[in-house]
């Protein structure tokens, strides 16, 4: 039988006390039950034969049935790359996205494309009354420092007021549990790097006060409605899969710009400020590539089930890299000259964040493979120098 059409059966029997018997051609031919429903019957027949409770995942193995999850963002370029590897991964994913920044191209043809807004709540209502979600990875969002100084409603509009509804249509249709997409921007300047999650949090700029809203707000509904979430932290996500063919959706970051000079359609890379209290006056950041972000979500969803209801955690490597030093290893690995200019410091930047990933490596058991920066600026290369 197809695995898609037992699941469904499965969860009919379910919603109608575990069991459910089906009539072929007005015989009753097959009996579906729920492992509970079966065990009491077999209870109350046998005190010897008990099926252990099959849990979803062993479920999963068992029967290869596909986990279905929702992915909002999955144009992008992060939710690109995550639903690529949830449909290698066996998941049936449909992709939520209202492509202002996400691009069709990046859509896994293995995925449901659903295009529209978190802002339409009557279409949440139908995508969630149409699907039974058993996760939700909730991507969508606003995400560039400088703009969120400029237009900060923007980023509570569509950080927080969205959150909102996305929320209230989870729980409306029972979904609990949720993978966020939250940053290293909440923890704003730190009083002492690499930072672990217990540090304070005091974002910096409008952007990460929104991501630290969304943690908050999300926590509420781990403790009070019955939700189970994790929220991580990225540092600076940069590098591809190469054979994902996903593109990038955002134009102002480092390495983009660095891959511009690169190939020369800009003379020399800006470097937004040189005074900062740091080695060579550059603002330091951690870059992880993209698959060591996009891993530990689909473990996380995995582990969730026997796991505590709310937690975060840092994802980053731990190792500080200056603007000046991303240009210099860049010039080197490419073997490209990259001039720097340098420009007034930008709106809103921390001058120094690196992570601590020890809770990372330790409580979700996630070593990171693909970032030193050697593989972050060859992948940069590979896929930028082809567009
Ligand atoms: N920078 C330059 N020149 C450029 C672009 C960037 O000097 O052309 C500098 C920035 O001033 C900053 C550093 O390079 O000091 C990194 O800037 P990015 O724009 O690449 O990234 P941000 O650190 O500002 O922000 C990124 C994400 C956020 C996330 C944060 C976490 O956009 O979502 O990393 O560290 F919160």
């Amino acid at each position: 039988m197809d695995n898609l059409y037992l699941l469904e059966l499965i969860n009919e029997a379910k919603s109608r006390g575990g069991g459910l018997l089906l009539n072929f051609e007005d015989k009753p031919s097959v009996v579906v039950l729920t492992v509970e429903r079966y065990n009491q019957i077999m209870n109350t027949r046998s005190s010897t034969q008990v099926l252990e409770p099959t849990t979803q995942t062993q479920m999963q193995k068992q029967t290869n049935i596909p986990k279905k999850v929702l992915v909002t963002g999955g144009a992008g370029y992060i939710g690109g790359h995550l639903v690529r590897q949830l449909t290698k991964s066996g998941y049936e994913v449909t992709v939520l996205d209202n492509l202002s920044t996400g691009k069709k191209s990046n859509l896994d043809p293995k995925a449901t494309f659903i295009e529209g807004s978190l802002a339409d709540v009557s279409l949440l209502k139908d995508v969630f009354a149409a699907n039974k979600f058993d996760g939700v990875f909730h991507m969508a969002a606003s995400l560039e420092v400088e703009e969120s100084v400029r237009e900060p409603e923007k980023y509570f509009e569509n950080n927080v007021v969205n959150l909102t509804h996305l929320l209230r249509a989870m729980h409306e249709a029972g979904v609990n549990k949720i993978i966020f997409s939250s940053s290293a921007a909440v923890y704003g300047q730190p009083d002492h790097t690499p930072i672990t999650e217990t540090a304070s949090l005091r974002p910096a700029n409008p952007y990460g006060y929104t991501k630290l809203l969304g943690e908050r707000l999300i926590k509420y509904y781990c403790e009070y409605l019955g939700f189970q979430a994790v929220a991580f932290r990225y540092f600076n996500a940069c590098g591809f899969d190469v054979d994902a063919h996903i593109v990038p959706t955002h134009q102002s970051h480092l390495i983009y710009n660095v891959m511009l000079v690169a190939k020369g359609e800009r003379p020399a890379l800006q470097v937004f400020g040189n005074d900062y209290e740091t080695a060579d006056g550059t603002c330091i950041r951690d870059y992880v590539h993209v698959l060591d972000i996009v891993s530990p979500h689909i473990l996380a969803l995995e582990k969730m089930a026997n796991g505590a209801k709310f937690e975060v955690y840092n994802i980053g490597t731990g190792n500080g890299v200056s603007v000046a030093q991303v240009a210099n290893a860049t010039s080197e690995i490419l073997n490209k000259i990259i001039p720097m200019d340098m420009a007034p410091r930008r709106a809103g930047d921390p001058a120094s964040l690196t992570a601590d990933n020890n809770k990372l490596v330790n409580n979700l058991g996630y070593h990171l493979q693909y970032s030193s920066l050697e593989n972050i600026i060859k992948t940069s290369w590979e896929v930028q120098s082809k567009m």
